[in-house]
């Protein structure tokens, strides 16, 4: 130990310190300064960064003792305060720049040492200060955030003034507004208390976990010795699956009767076998997450290692044994069949015919913050469970038999939440923590390091798909298509079915082919198990879908912008699931593409060189807003002694902002009653307080839950009107003996697939058209998407902040996806930079967006969802982007710079 004088935001702090000690550890431990936030833990992604004598520097990799005594540390706490945000902070709420808010402190900091010396900064002298200090953001696709900089800097040298109600509706209109959201002002000041910011605030006693993983990917435990692990400093106990009191197993829910599994194939600690790199056969309980991990190391696990199939192909060979004994690999078979047969057509010259095989990869969401939870067990004997869970009422239903408790005993309740992007439609680590609670009595807290955020949480399940389509020569419409699809979804088969399903309800979605034909395949394998991720089944059809487009159009000769308008949806089409659109705006999207489109060719010809090749490339996405067939959602609306009104539901959020869409909602139905924003408020996502509004997924929750939300308020205003027209106050309606609180659901008017892929699963859909515009340097086969453009359709608009953020967000994850992305090879994989995460000069700072909002029947005030979108297309685009560019289509993703070399090399280029 030695003495350390810091001076931390002006003032002088005398600390005893490890001098092996970050500095991170320093400020959130030891000072509470828990604002400098730790993501990546290994220099990669920028959160933590501080200030220290002017020059930015990341926390996480600075140990204690390199900083000088008398060193001036700056914090987030440093900056401004509530009353008086620094310039920053206040543009970063202005700009919808915090979605999630994990990056933000860090982002903030960065920014400051950036204008502490160059006042006057351009754009790309922004993004390159960025990029030389890693900060990362995974939610915003850094454009708000570097428009926030631009800002900041012109207040800070006098030319503009700013303040947080800069974008507040002056007519008081909030719906359809950029009204900014009520969390910003904590998300810049580093006060939004994450998962383990809230560690400090828990109980003396707590106890912290860490879990004794599986550091082989298919095993049968033969036996587990801890008690080495328990003679280790502060370790309190060791919870294996013996002291898990109910089943031990998290129910996958199957959705299909035809499912070969029964959904029992998770277990919460693994007591017969490792299904999975990183599973959890053990959790050690200690005073500090230190001494926890350090005694786990010591628990020693005896494995008869199995091979392991990390591929839906070498799980499926006739030799594999099966990884769940009595249920086969191949585990759910999905049939498409639309319209009449399809044979016919591939063998007659009057139709041209084109197909191939393709590959989307093993996205790994990559939030900034990994996965956390803690659990309690309060004075009525409940277990109450914090987590980043986005689907509060659906876990604790996973997980409530495997615990040995009754759903009534169990809580659930979502963190703030860094960022999830649909991982945490899974449980991850909420029964672990609910185990230990109800076997130590204790509260306790468990924290995922990056590298078991990478391999312990789900992943997008890779798809391989075999696809052929055939054109009448004539007409140029697609006539006919066929498909077989292969879903790899891990060892865990929650959601497996219905991920599966998502294949055939997208393939060539937004044509209206008359005669489809597919099956689908879902498979175990021992790689990460499979959730969802934004898009969830679509990014992974529409890549095959949209290539293929480009392909015949090269084939046939035609523009693939023109080919495409040829064939999108018009009255009379019906989507892949035989279903009538709920938009026609296909060809108007076209229309208004057309002109960018011919002029980004221009200039791509103009300006390509004979070292550097730019190419342009279109692609349609399209996604459903909703669970399948008749989704419900609950949400209260409660008038207030004081005349507020109070709204609430369990609208899960991973940072996209859903109390402002609750609110958007609730104040535009509510207008009657001439509330301002500041007098409805919420309380959300907890289930002792909200009724269930069902998972945040799917982009389901704008339509479903904004339903359910209208639903409430309007009951609520029904209770209250009086026959002259005028509202009760809450005296008057107590007096009166009415109820102040009501209950609304929605349900959506939608019917299930069948056993042929058909049916009307969906209420509304999101259409997506997406142009990109690439250089490829042909030295090394790098591919850098220079410009990306979206018109998109999803009806009418909530918060034009919020959707913006969305898309921006959701663009530069499908660059991610084309180019840089995947968790494959376990060790290099399981770090930010290692699995591919885009930094802010992987993303183009142009990202141009145009609504075409045509009002949806059954979505509320006309809105469909928002978030899926945005992925589910822009990685063809850029795919077929480099075709145009250099000839070379990558089938298989993502197209690292290698494999378009090697395709430059098969052409001889
Ligand atoms: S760089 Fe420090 S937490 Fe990522
Ligand atoms: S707002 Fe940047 S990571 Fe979420």
């Amino acid at each position: 130990m030695q003495e350390k004088i810091l001076i931390v935001n002006g003032f002088e702090r005398k600390l005893i310190v490890d001098p092996e000690a970050f500095l991170s550890e320093v400020l959130r431990e030891q000072l509470h300064l828990v604002g400098t936030k730790v993501g990546c833990g290994k220099g990669q992604c920028g959160a933590c960064s501080v200030i220290i004598d002017g020059k930015v520097v990341r926390a996480c990799i600075t140990k204690i003792r390199r900083v000088a005594d008398n060193a001036n540390v700056t914090t987030i706490e440093g900056l401004g305060n509530q009353a008086n945000l620094h310039p920053l902070q206040t543009a970063w709420v202005v700009h919808g720049a915090a979605q999630c808010g994990f990056c933000t402190p860090g982002f903030i900091l960065s920014a400051k040492g950036l204008l502490d010396t160059n006042p006057k900064p351009t754009r790309e002298e922004v993004r390159d200060w960025f990029q030389k200090h890693k900060n990362v953001c995974r939610c915003t696709g850094f454009i708000p955030i570097v428009d926030a900089v631009m800002d900041a800097a012109k207040v800070l040298r006098g030319e503009m003034t700013l303040d947080i109600n800069h974008n507040m509706p002056a007519d008081g209109n909030i719906f359809g507004s950029r009204a900014p959201r009520p969390t910003g002002v904590a998300k810049v000041m580093g006060q939004w208390a994450f998962g383990d910011d809230q560690k400090l605030q828990l109980p003396p006693g707590t106890l912290h976990l860490a879990i004794v993983e599986a550091r082989v990917s298919h095993a049968n435990i033969k036996g587990i010795d801890y008690s080495e692990a328990l003679k280790m400093p502060g370790v309190h106990s060791v919870i294996t699956a013996k002291d898990v009191k109910g089943k031990n197993r998290i129910t996958g829910l199957i959705t299909f009767p035809t499912n070969k599994g029964d959904g029992w194939d998770r277990p919460i600690l693994c007591d017969t076998k490792v299904f999975q790199y990183g599973d959890a056969i053990a959790l050690v309980a200690a005073d500090s997450e230190k001494n926890a991990r350090a005694a786990a190391e010591k628990v020693k696990v005896d494995l008869e290692v199995l091979p392991a199939y990390m591929s839906a192909p070498a799980a499926m060979a006739e030799d594999a044994i099966e990884i769940h004994p009595g249920t086969p690999n191949v585990y759910y078979e999905q049939n498409h069949a639309k319209g009449g047969e399809v044979a016919s057509y591939f063998n007659d010259p009057k139709y041209e015919v084109m197909g191939g095989d393709y590959y989307t990869q093993r996205q790994p969401h990559m939030p900034i913050e990994p996965d956390v939870g803690f659990a309690y067990i309060n004075e009525e004997g409940k277990v109450i469970i914090h987590s980043k869970s986005i689907g509060l009422y659906l876990h604790l239903y996973m997980i409530a038999p495997g615990l040995g408790v009754e759903p009534e005993n169990i809580v659930l309740v979502q963190l703030p939440t860094g960022g999830t992007f649909g991982y945490k439609f899974s449980p991850t680590m909420e029964a672990l923590v609910g185990a230990a609670a109800m076997a130590t009595g204790r509260p306790c807290h468990l924290h995922y390091n990056y590298a078991q955020q990478q391999y312990y949480t789900g992943k997008r399940s890779p798809f391989w798909t075999t696809g052929k389509i055939a054109v009448d020569k004539e007409t140029k419409k697609i006539v006919a298509s066929q498909m077989e699809w292969i879903v790899d979804h891990g060892p865990y088969s929650e959601f497996g079915d219905l991920v599966c399903l998502r294949g055939s309800q997208y393939w060539m979605a937004g044509y209206g082919i008359p005669n489809m034909r597919a099956k689908g395949f879902c498979v175990a394998t021992n790689h990460g198990w499979g959730s969802a991720f934004r898009g969830y089944g679509s990014p992974e059809i529409m890549f095959p879908s949209e290539v293929l487009m480009d392909e015949m159009a090269n084939k046939l000769g035609m523009d693939p912008l023109e080919f495409r308008y040829v064939n999108v949806y018009r009255p009379g089409d019906t989507t892949p699931t035989d279903q009538v659109p709920d938009s026609w705006t296909l060809p108007e999207m076209i229309d208004i593409l057309r002109p960018k489109y011919k002029e980004a060719l221009a200039n791509a010809k103009k300006n390509s060189t004979a070292t550097h090749k730019k190419g342009v490339g279109v692609a349609i996405g399209i996604y459903g807003s909703g669970l399948d067939g008749p989704d419900t959602a609950g949400a209260d609306a409660e008038l207030m002694p004081d005349g507020s009104v109070t709204i609430y539901n369990t609208w899960q959020d991973h940072g996209q902002g859903s109390e402002l869409s609750t609110l958007g909602f609730a104040h535009e139905t509510l207008k009657p009653l001439g509330l301002p924003m500041s007098r409805i408020h919420t309380v959300l996502n907890d289930t002792s307080k909200c009724p269930n509004s069902g998972p945040a997924g799917g982009s389901r929750s704008n339509v479903v839950v904004g339903n359910a939300i209208v639903n409430g308020c309007r009951q609520l205003l029904d209770a209250m009107r009086k026959a002259d027209g005028t509202y009760r106050t809450y005296d008057e309606m107590v007096k009166d003996g009415l109820k102040t609180r009501y209950n609304g659901t929605w349900t959506a008017p939608c019917k299930d697939c069948d056993e042929n892929g058909l049916g009307n699963p969906f209420a509304c859909y999101m259409y997506g058209l997406f142009l990109a515009e690439v250089t490829v340097e042909l030295a090394t086969g790098k591919t850098q998407v220079d410009k990306m453009t979206l018109v998109e359709d999803i009806g009418t608009i909530n918060n034009r902040q919020t959707v913006d953020g969305q898309n921006w967000g959701g663009l530069a994850q499908g660059v991610g996806l084309a180019l840089s992305e995947d968790f494959e090879d376990i060790k290099k994989h399981s770090s930010l930079a290692g699995a591919g995460v885009p930094y802010i000069k992987d993303i183009p700072d142009q990202m141009e967006l145009i609504y075409v909002e045509s009002p949806r029947e059954h979505g509320p005030y006309g809105n469909s969802g928002c978030g899926e979108v945005p992925l589910c297309g822009p990685h063809p685009a850029i795919i077929n982007a480099i075709h145009n560019a250099c000839g070379v289509y990558i089938r298989h993703l993502p197209a690292y710079p290698e494999k378009v070399l090697a395709g430059l090399k098969a052409l001889g280029k």
